[in-house]
């Protein structure tokens, strides 16, 4: 998993449960990092789940609740480093059905080793996007999230189901209303 993931991560942490607490999940955790990350490197997965699972732990907050603050923080820092990726976007349901064809094509050039999840657009008309979101790491309530964010920050309102194709959550069919 990409550096840039890890840091947003520990700085929303320290943002909202302060340096004691990253220095506490840290601690709990058996990294091979040692809990050093640079947005530009590369790091096993396992690192995130364990890190995600000791602050649920630590704060009784269930972890897909987490993962959705997280990805309120996560959206703003994506931008704010990839601008060129989502400036010219006016519409957020057109950004949202360009994930998997443009702006995710795009951050694999940016980083090779990325391993992004993939978005399958099944069906989509100005008002109703459904798609299927598939990867291995079961990021699933990031994605929800993230497209919460992009809503918000466009000011408008969408409501956004998923419904599990897969018990573990790899396969998951979104629908987006707006
Ligand atoms: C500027 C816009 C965006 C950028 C630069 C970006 C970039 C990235 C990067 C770098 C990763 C990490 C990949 C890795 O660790 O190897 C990632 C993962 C992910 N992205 Fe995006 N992304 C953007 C927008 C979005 C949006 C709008 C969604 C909405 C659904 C989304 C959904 C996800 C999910 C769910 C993951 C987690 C990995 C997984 O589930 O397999 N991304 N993205």
């Amino acid at each position: 998993m990409k550096g840039i993931i890890f840091t947003e991560f520990l700085e929303l942490v320290e943002e909202k449960f302060g340096l004691t607490m990253v220095d506490q999940i840290i601690n709990q955790s058996e990294l091979e990092s040692g809990g050093a990350y640079t947005s530009i490197g590369t790091y096993d997965f396992s690192e995130m789940l364990q890190l995600l699972t000791n602050l649920s732990q630590n704060t009784s907050i269930p972890a897909d609740d987490l993962l959705m603050v997280f990805s309120e923080h996560l959206f703003a820092g994506l931008t704010k480093s990839h601008p060129d990726l989502v400036k010219h976007y006016k519409d957020p349901m057109d950004l949202l059905a360009s994930i998997e064809g443009h702006i995710h094509v795009e951050v694999q050039k940016i980083y090779p080793d990325a391993q992004l999840p993939t978005f399958e657009i099944v069906d989509k008309s100005d008002n109703r996007l459904e798609m299927i979101y598939k990867s291995d790491k079961g990021l699933y309530m990031l994605g929800k999230g993230l497209m919460q964010q992009t809503f918000k920050v466009f000011g408008q309102e969408a409501e956004i189901t998923c419904e599990k194709l897969k018990e573990d959550g790899t396969e998951v069919k979104f629908i987006v209303i707006r």
